[in-house]
């Protein structure tokens, strides 16, 4: 990547994420009840995170044709939920990690239990977020689509299953198979189903909806690749979390199984995959290439 798209897509992640933190904010400040409960939502959710996800819906849906202003309570569900999966992923019963977005994790500051009901709260009030601001000029029809899109990505058939595999992959055999349904699962459902959300509420065709499908898929598997990487070479003042927590866990990761250098090609081509997938789509679509490129050299 040339220093000076890289420059570009650092100040595009910049404001795109200001929108996306905006929108969060005003949100939660009009349903601000002072609980220990909502004192531990807010404060893994306002710690810091890089608003990948909500930012790929954004951008797949401009890429698309649509008003990404319009649909910025979807955006902002997938943030929600993103979280919450992180304060679960972070319990002494998961991974057992101590710091997440630059902080202690949830459950250092707030106990095991309100840990878990944050959790639960966020992913709970994504679904009020998703289903209370409908006048947007959204059809019902794809919204309900966009709901449902979100719901399956993040239950027992995308995001969790992902996450049971890769805790049930700690005590057995590593195998190639396992990981890459770990993969795909834990990071690439709700990844792509960020950008398959934005392209179906800019009502792009199916046509495009598959490439963008394939996109996702790509870039998913390539972003959790990297965050592989990272936790053996990345540095814990950039990353905001701890490196080292795969190995002490004994996880299933590229480069468990392949090593370091053989993970990188494997990431470097999950992106080429993913720029081929959507070399029809016009010059909007120049920030989804962006964003595939830079996911392959992040140090965060
Ligand atoms: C971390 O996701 C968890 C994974 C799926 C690898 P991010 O790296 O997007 O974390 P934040 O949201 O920026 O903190
Ligand atoms: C987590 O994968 C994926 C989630 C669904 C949260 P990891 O366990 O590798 O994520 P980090 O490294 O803790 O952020
Ligand atoms: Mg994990
Ligand atoms: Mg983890
Ligand atoms: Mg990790």
């Amino acid at each position: 990547m040339q220093i000076e798209e890289k420059c570009m897509i650092k100040e595009y992640l910049k404001t795109r994420k200001e929108i996306v933190d905006r929108f969060i904010k005003e949100y939660f400040s009009l349903r601000s009840p002072s609980t220990t409960l909502h004192d531990a939502m807010t404060y893994s959710l306002f710690a810091g995170g890089k608003r990948l996800r909500p930012i790929l819906t954004l951008t797949s849906n401009e890429a698309c044709g649509g008003e990404p202003e319009k649909i910025l309570h979807y955006a902002g569900a997938i943030e929600l939920i993103h979280t919450y999966s992180l304060i679960h992923d972070d319990l002494p019963s998961m991974d057992d990690d101590d710091l997440r977005r630059g902080k202690p994790s949830n459950h250092k500051v707030f106990g095991e239990a309100m840990a878990i009901l944050a959790g639960d709260a966020l992913l709970t009030e994504a679904f009020t977020m998703l289903s209370c601001c409908q006048s947007n000029g959204i059809s019902s029809a794809s919204s309900l689509r966009a709901i449902y899109e979100i719901s399956h990505a993040a239950g027992p058939h995308g995001m969790v299953a992902g996450q049971a595999e890769d805790i049930l992959a700690e005590e057995s055999e590593p195998n190639f198979d396992t990981l890459t349904f770990i993969h795909k699962h834990k990071t690439g459902a709700l990844i792509t189903t960020s950008v398959r959300v934005g392209a179906i509420l800019a009502d792009a065709d199916n046509s495009d909806i598959e490439s963008l499908t394939e996109y996702g898929n790509n870039i998913g598997i390539a972003f959790q690749i990297m965050d592989d990487i990272l936790d053996i070479e990345g540095n814990t003042a950039e990353l905001g979390k701890k490196t080292g927590s795969d190995e002490k866990k004994k996880k299933l990761t590229y480069p468990a199984l392949f090593g370091v250098e053989q993970s990188r090609k494997k990431a470097y081509t999950h992106i080429e995959n993913a720029i081929e997938a959507i070399s029809h789509f016009s010059e909007k679509a120049e920030p989804l290439r962006a964003i595939a490129r830079y996911i392959v050299e992040r140090n965060h």
